[in-house]
């Protein structure tokens, strides 16, 4: 009699307790973003159009689901930021309770996201490489001792267009096989105060095709991501295909660090002043304690990695797309033209100090960022802890992805949002360098990009130079479907013809 008494009780504990959590969990599950209702085990994976890209497909939720949407992607859940007003509420508000990076199976490929500060999360580790990039490459002090380096770049870019101009009238070039390496060189003569390619380089393309690879396997969509228990058969060998590129990847880089490390053993030490970037992260020291004592051959290998991959396609898509737009708005190419020629003179080069008195070059830049954001979904996100969000209830791990192109699409608060105008810029309290949430192409809070510095002095120097330089025309045929990977891109590279100046 009494052991069914305690039987009862029992039940009813447990019964009591289940029905409390399930109430409780009914209620936090009431309480999430509105979103399309998925599929059983699969979740939402339909809902998403086939065959765009991601930001597009996510962009298109907005209309029916506003401007915060949840997602399921098998066992992923997923929070959608649509608009300038939800992105400016997680920014200024939550910006620490989603202030990590959510990482996708392809990125633990090497321990890659564990050494890495653009995919890391938000710890002393990444505080201490955050410190050392901002302090040794993007101060305001290193960006104006950087300026000779960035002219040695665009004058090599300028020489080999030069070349190709000299091979004949109607010599159509592909615009990236020349800004890439730009970009490349730029980022290793910061880092390794060395150039590394020429456009018809051997490890150019070696390191452009480990790259291209590395930027495909980021920007498929992975079984292995939407469903964790089957990894270890990774159905689209997409793991295989990163651990081989990735790989090849950091072979090149980390002979860029043996050759140092030789060369530091036959120079007996070099003077303190000379020492670039690599000389900085070799002779790292911390206190040991909460930080690193010092930056293993593997974290300084994959820190350059990460400057490599976070600086050269963004900077060569957004020049690739400007010279994409202007060629086909031939109104702004005039205006552009006519501003350098006043400006900077008929028979002389594009000077980084002409840049302050050229703002329609500088607004050309700020729409392409605004239409063609490199990192459309900026980088994603992890909420850090359950997190109350403009009402709803988000769960710890959530991925939370925001959509900066989307931003900046939104006809909500641009006019004729999705025409090219730059001079919607030249009068505009809004711009990449003003932080506001309409606008976000370089993201916000205290994952923003902090290569920003750099890129405001690059973007416009490259793109004037190659302008103010040569004439233009398009080549035999455009096709703008873009490819997403380490950055928006177009998937078929610009072609265009640089002529000798007429004027
Ligand atoms: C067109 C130029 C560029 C654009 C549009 C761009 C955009 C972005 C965006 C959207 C993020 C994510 C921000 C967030 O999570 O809120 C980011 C992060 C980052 N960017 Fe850039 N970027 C550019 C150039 C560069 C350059 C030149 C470098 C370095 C040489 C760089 C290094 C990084 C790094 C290291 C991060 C990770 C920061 C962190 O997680 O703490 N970027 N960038």
């Amino acid at each position: 009699m009494e052991e069914a008494w305690n039987y009862t009780l029992w039940s009813i504990l447990i019964i009591s307790i289940t029905l409390v959590w399930l109430k409780k969990d009914g209620y936090k599950r009431s309480k999430l973003p509105p979103g399309p209702r998925g599929w059983p085990v699969i979740g939402n994976v339909f809902d998403l159009e086939n065959g765009i890209s991601l930001h597009r497909g996510l962009a298109a939720l907005k209309q029916e689901y506003g401007p915060v949407v949840w997602l399921n992607l098998g066992s992923v859940n997923i929070m959608v930021i649509l608009s300038a007003t939800a992105a400016e509420e997680l920014f200024k508000n939550h910006d620490l309770s989603f202030v990590d990076r959510f990482n996708n199976h392809t990125m633990a490929s090497h321990d890659y996201y564990k050494s890495s500060m653009a995919l890391g999360a938000y710890s002393v580790y990444w505080r201490v490489l955050r410190r050392i990039c901002t302090v040794e490459l993007f101060s305001n002090r290193r960006i104006s001792e950087q300026v000779l380096v960035r002219k040695k770049c665009v004058d090599s870019l300028l020489l080999w267009i030069e070349n190709e101009v000299e091979k004949g009238a109607n010599c159509e070039i592909e615009v990236m096989s020349f800004v890439f390496p730009t970009a490349f060189n730029l980022i290793g003569n910061l880092t390794l105060s060395r150039d590394l390619m020429h456009p018809h380089s051997e490890m150019a393309s070696e390191f452009y095709t480990a790259l291209s690879g590395f930027a495909e396997c980021i920007g498929l969509p992975n079984i292995s991501d939407l469903f964790p228990w089957l990894r270890w058969l990774d159905l689209q060998g997409l793991r295989k295909r990163m651990d081989k590129d990735l790989g090849k990847a950091m072979q090149i880089v980390s002979g860029f660090v043996d050759e140092r490390v030789k060369q530091w053993q036959h120079e007996e030490g070099r003077a303190t002043e000379q020492r670039d970037f690599l000389d900085v992260l070799l002779h790292f020291e911390g206190n040991g304690k909460d930080e690193p004592a010092k930056l293993s051959r593997h974290q300084i290998t994959i820190f350059l990695l990460d400057m490599f991959i976070a600086g050269t396609d963004t900077t060569s898509a957004t020049t690739e797309w400007a010279m994409c737009e202007l060629l086909q708005n031939p109104e702004s190419m005039k205006t552009i033209k006519a501003e350098l020629g006043r400006v900077v003179g008929a028979n002389k080069k594009l000077d980084e100090s002409d840049i302050d008195n050229l703002p329609y070059l500088r607004a050309v830049v700020e729409e392409t960022l605004r239409l063609h954001a490199p990192a459309p979904l900026t980088l994603p996100r992890k909420a850090v802890q359950d997190t109350n969000f403009m009402g709803y209830f988000i769960p710890k791990d959530t991925q939370v992805l925001v959509n900066a192109w989307a931003i900046g699409r939104d006809e909500e608060t641009w006019e004729d949002a999705l025409s090219f105008k730059p001079e919607r810029f030249l009068e505009s309290s809004i711009g990449y360098r003003r932080q506001k949430s309409e606008y976000i192409p370089f993201g916000a809070g205290r994952r923003i990009c902090p290569g920003l510095p750099l890129a405001n002095h690059t973007l416009p120097l490259i793109l004037g130079s190659l302008l103010h330089s040569f004439d233009w025309e398009l080549g035999t045929e455009i096709d703008l479907t873009e490819t997403t990977g380490t950055a928006a891109r177009l998937l078929k590279p610009l072609k265009a013809v640089p002529k000798r100046k007429t004027t």
